[in-house]
């Protein structure tokens, strides 16, 4: 494990844009694993300016979201597929047929998960793996539990992270109670992870994850055995 310190939020996105575009410079035809949140929003920004002002391109790329919400469709401004309009796809050149997001408002979300993962598999895997950690130690989507589910799955939202994401709708009734997600699997399969972690209140999860045991009920901590991983944060341990 790799693990460097931004100052701020700000130098922390600056910091991961410059890592995607090393990436996408050496490999134009990258796989990139791509999350949503509060966190990754300022790398967003700067591979934006990047790529406009001509520095990189994505048009050989291919993209996979991490997760969406269960009966959200691309136009609610909650989902992730707006998200990753709004702050990524309008902006850059990559290819509308290479951006891909599980789609959470379909009748059947388990055919979708294996949909989601034949994709991934029929793109060759994902090279570049980015995630969030979430408070509750989540990746992706994926919670505290009893077990790890390896493949791309339909998952039940721990209350917690209902509470965390209250902040985006207009109370917590309205947050979807389950969501479509890579698996566990599908992230460690990544040849690279670069992790993005910002803000105080992640400390505790952050040591937890890297000085504590490797546990199911700290779903970020098998990051522990990914044999290529970059941590960036603004948290100094
Ligand atoms: C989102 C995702 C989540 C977030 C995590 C942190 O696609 O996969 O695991 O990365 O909840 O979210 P923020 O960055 O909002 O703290």
């Amino acid at each position: 494990m790799e693990y460097f310190y931004a100052q701020d939020n700000l130098s922390l996105g600056q910091m991961a844009a410059r890592w995607v575009a090393r990436e996408i410079l050496a490999c134009p035809e990258l796989v990139l694993g791509l999350p949503t949140g509060s966190t990754p929003i300022g790398m967003y920004q700067y591979l934006v300016r990047l790529a406009q002002e001509g520095l990189i391109s994505f048009t050989q790329a291919r993209t996979f979201n991490l997760d969406e919400y269960v009966g959200l469709n691309v136009d609610h401004p909650q989902s992730y597929a707006f998200f990753m309009r709004e702050h990524f796809w309008s902006k850059v050149d990559l290819p509308k047929g290479n951006a891909h997001i599980p789609r959470g408002n379909v009748s059947n979300p388990a055919v979708e998960c294996l949909r989601y993962d034949n994709a991934i598999q029929k793109a060759g895997g994902i090279g570049l793996q980015i995630l969030g950690l979430g408070l509750n130690g989540h990746i992706g989507f994926n919670e505290p539990s009893h077990n790890m589910e390896i493949h791309t799955h339909v998952v039940d939202l721990t209350a917690e992270t209902i509470q965390a994401n209250t902040r985006f709708f207009p109370d917590s009734s309205a947050v979807p109670r389950q969501a479509i997600t890579m698996g566990v699997g599908n992230i460690m399969q990544a040849q690279k992870i670069l992790l993005l972690v910002s803000g105080e209140r992640k400390r505790d999860i952050l040591n937890k994850t890297f000085y504590g045991p490797v546990s199911t009920e700290v779903p970020s901590s098998i990051l522990q055995l990914h044999a290529d991983l970059t941590v960036l944060t603004d948290i100094k341990l």
